[in-house]
């Protein structure tokens, strides 16, 4: 079976933009792929580094687990798993240093943003090397696909060239040519398969209840998979929707509105000749922005109202989750130990090993 890495850095609770798209992505994927899930605390260190960071990682990770077992990633199928617990992905890390270089680490388009916002003026030796870490954990369990965001393609490009130079420079068959048209995951003698970025389409992308382009916990426009049915109402009825719309009776826009967007994300398929109804009608000045909203909790919280119960159950068992985030973490290590044997070995590294 076909192996997959994703994850995510815990900084909190994840929200709607989340499951869209990632999160109903991965409880689909889970049936069809071996998957590994990451939860990258090593990566928040790149730009949070102070004690008062990282004290807060625990109940991060916590939490942000909670939201994954709640929208029914299973760990019986899929692997969850905390970065800082596994050695051997700080110790593939330094190595893989050793296969890009420095400008080339400059240049990701990443860097310049995170520096932007974290408002970094220098970067640390950590920061520089955030996509080489990255390549550590997806190549750590030897991943064929990585699902992730367009934002982080430029991480899954740089991982590929490691992965290719790694097996160019110690991998056994890189003289033979009659492997050479298969691709680089069959050929024998590989130590990593070069992996695939899996992006999902634009559709994926959730506008924030402000109506900017992304939710972002930094914009303060998110709906958490937490939050209460009450907070969800009051979050609703003060979203943004078509700023030229002032009376109820103003023709409104439905596109790029994200009242509609989440309508048409979250509305299940028995509302859908409702929602289509309400849009007409939107458009022809038919309805007040009220009455949309008011139907948008409903659908909001039907959404939400599983997810909560299986959160509660969760939350109930706290020894559960730590029990799952052990296990995953002793698979996922013992996976990082059976590669970096065979790194070492390729590498002739394995002096008193046998
Ligand atoms: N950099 C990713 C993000 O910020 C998180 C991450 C860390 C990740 N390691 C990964 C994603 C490996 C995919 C594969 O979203």
């Amino acid at each position: 079976m076909k192996r997959i890495l994703t994850g995510d850095r815990p900084t909190g609770k994840l929200h709607l933009g989340h499951y869209v798209g990632s999160l109903k992505n991965r409880v689909r994927l889970q049936d069809e792929y071996e998957c590994f899930f990451i939860v990258a605390d090593l990566h928040t260190l790149t730009t949070k580094p102070e004690l008062k960071d990282t004290q807060e990682l625990k109940e991060n990770i916590y939490q942000m687990v909670l939201d994954y077992l709640s929208v029914g990633i299973d760990p019986e199928k899929a692997t969850i798993y905390v970065q800082s617990q596994i050695a051997e992905v700080a110790e593939l890390a330094i190595i893989f240093g050793n296969l890009t270089t420095v400008p080339r680490l400059e240049r990701m388009p990443t860097l310049k943003d995170v520096m932007r916002d974290a408002h970094i003026t220098i970067p640390s030796y950590g920061l520089l090397g955030y996509p080489v870490l990255q390549a550590a954990d997806i190549l750590m369990v030897r991943s064929h696909l990585v699902p992730v965001g367009k934002d982080q393609v430029s991480h899954i490009e740089i991982t590929r060239e490691i992965a290719r130079e790694f097996n160019r420079v110690y991998g056994k068959s890189s003289q033979s040519t009659s492997e050479e048209s298969k691709p680089t995951s069959e050929v024998s003698g590989q130590v990593f398969p070069v992996p695939e970025a899996l992006v999902p389409e634009d559709l994926g992308i959730l506008p924030g209840t402000d109506g900017k382009a992304k939710m972002s916990k930094s914009a303060g426009n998110v709906i958490n998979l937490s939050d209460t049915a009450g907070e969800v109402e009051k979050k609703v009825m003060n979203m943004y929707t078509d700023p030229k719309r002032i009376h109820a009776t103003d023709p409104g826009r439905v596109e790029g509105n994200p009242v509609f967007i989440y309508l048409d994300a979250f509305g299940p398929e028995n509302l859908k000749s409702q929602i289509s109804n309400l849009k007409s009608r939107y458009t022809k000045g038919q309805v007040g922005d009220i009455e949309v909203k008011k139907f948008l909790v409903k659908v909001l919280n039907n959404f939400l109202d599983p997810i909560r119960k299986s959160r509660a159950r969760f939350e109930r068992d706290p020894e559960l989750v730590e029990r799952i985030l052990k296990e995953g973490t002793e698979k996922a290590r013992s996976e990082a130990q059976k590669t970096l044997e065979e790194v070492k070995k390729a590498m002739k590294l394995d002096y008193f090993m046998d």
